[in-house]
Order: structure tokens, then C-alpha cells, then sequence
């Protein structure tokens, strides 16, 4: 009897993890809605277009992942620090945000595998003439950043940089063009777009950082994580990431 009862519980165990292990495909199917985390001031990954609706590669991403769901995607905007602890609480299912795979944050949510790589750059003001060649070069000056990025952590690093942290990028390059700041640092891509959008930027310098960013999920939520990575392995299979990558980087 011992022995049944023993199995009894064991099978129990299988089934109900299981259950949890398979809900949360479950649970968006029954939404009928996926919840994507972003912070759309990055372009060409995320921004506001001008019929105002949140565009760029990244949500091409998540509408591929949505399509093959049967779902819509729902874009949660969010500021970029706060992405993560809203995932971790579970308001969105993933975040799709240009975000860098890092040790830190892995410790705390789970990473697709890498669907872009990155490094980072310094944009400053065309019409003056500081044309900063490496991060040593920002010390003594002040620059602006989005708060809780790698742009962030890196210039914070280097000792004598004063960094002033936004939620936005827009509010970066709002000081940079008002002179408050000496110069942004972010992402390569983004800072390209900026600078395309904005003449009056021009990009100083590439720092090599090699970043790659992946899409995050709850920590432990393998199948929606095994599901992502199926979905990236089709993209780039089938064409379709390519597509993306010519759209959006001409
Ligand atoms: N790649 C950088 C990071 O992970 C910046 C990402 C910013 N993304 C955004 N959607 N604002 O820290």
C-alpha cells in the first residue's frame, strides 16, 4: 500500500509540473495576447512612428513569436530599468528590448540566444569640436545615458565621468542638443539612427563591447524559452530574419 501510495505521489509531482511548466503557452493562447516589455526610445529595434504606434525589429520579432501563437502582441511601454521587475512579477511574458545578455541579469531572468550583436558608441554635438576617441576621453566631462543600460554601467565605471541618467533617450539627446551634456553614450545601432534622424549629432567614436541581446523570459519558464529559440531558428532559416535585418537596417 505503502509503495501506491508512494507512486501516487510521485505521478502527482510529474503531472502538476508538467501543468505549471506548460501554462504560461496555455495561459497566452487563452489571452489571446502576448505581453511584450519594451522602452521604445531605440531605434530601429523599438520607437514611436508617426501614426504613433510602436514599430521597429524587435516587435518584429514578437509579432513572428504572436503569429505562430495564433496571438496578438500587446506592447506594455515601460522605462527600460523597470523591464525586468515587471517581467519577474509577471505584467509581461517576455522583454523584447534590445537588451544586452549579461551575467547580472541572467542571474535573474533567462536569455534566448543571441538574435543581434552590439557595441556601444559616443554621440556628440556636430558644431563643436570635441570628437571623443575612446571612454578616458569622457573623464572631467558629462554625459548622458539611459539609466540601467550597459552605456550606463560602462561610463559609470570609469571613474570621473559624470553621468546623468534618463528614462528616455529622447531626453539624452534633448540635452545634448541644449548643450548640458558633452556627449550620449549608447548603443551602436541607435545611435546611428539618431544621428541619421538628427543631423546636428554626429557619432565620435565606436567602443567595442560586444554585446549580443537576447529576449527574456521568467527565470525557469523553459518552454516559453525553448519556444522563442524554435522561433529565432525559423527566422533566420526560413529568410525571414533577414528580411527584418534589410527593413530595418536598410
Ligand atoms: N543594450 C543596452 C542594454 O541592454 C541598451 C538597451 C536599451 N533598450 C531600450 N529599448 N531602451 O542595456
Amino acid at each position: 500500500m505503502k509503495k501506491y501510495l508512494k507512486t501516487l505521489i510521485i505521478l502527482t509531482l510529474i503531472v502538476a509540473a508538467t501543468f505549471s511548466f506548460s501554462q504560461t503557452l496555455v495561459q497566452i493562447k487563452q489571452r489571446g495576447k502576448l505581453l511584450v516589455g519594451t522602452e521604445p526610445t531605440f531605434p530601429p529595434f523599438e520607437f514611436v512612428d508617426e501614426s504613433n504606434q510602436i514599430v521597429g525589429f524587435d516587435l518584429d520579432i514578437a509579432n513572428e513569436l504572436a503569429k505562430r501563437l495564433g496571438v496578438k502582441v500587446e506592447v506594455v511601454s515601460l522605462p527600460f530599468d523597470s523591464l525586468i521587475p515587471a517581467l519577474q512579477q509577471g505584467k509581461v511574458d517576455m522583454v523584447i528590448a534590445g537588451m544586452t545578455i549579461t551575467e547580472d541579469r541572467a542571474k535573474v531572468v533567462d536569455f534566448s540566444k543571441p538574435y543581434f550583436e552590439a557595441n556601444q558608441a559616443i554621440v556628440v554635438r556636430k558644431d563643436g569640436n570635441f570628437r571623443p576617441q575612446s571612454l578616458e576621453e569622457l573623464i572631467g566631462k558629462k554625459i548622458a545615458v539611459q539609466l540601467g543600460t550597459t552605456g550606463d554601467l560602462i561610463a559609470t565605471d570609469v571613474k570621473g565621468i559624470e553621468v546623468v541618467r534618463f528614462q528616455r533617450f529622447t531626453d539624452a539627446f534633448l540635452e545634448l542638443q541644449n548643450g548640458r551634456v558633452d556627449a550620449v553614450v549608447l548603443d551602436e545601432a541607435p545611435a546611428k539612427a539618431y544621428v541619421k534622424k538628427f543631423p546636428k549629432f554626429i557619432l565620435s567614436k565606436v567602443v567595442d563591447t560586444g554585446e549580443t541581446y537576447g529576449v527574456a523570459v521568467r527565470k525557469g519558464n523553459k518552454e516559453l524559452l525553448n519556444f522563442v529559440n524554435q522561433t529565432l531558428d525559423i527566422m533566420r532559416a526560413s529568410g525571414t530574419y533577414n528580411k527584418i535585418i534589410d527593413k530595418w537596417f536598410e
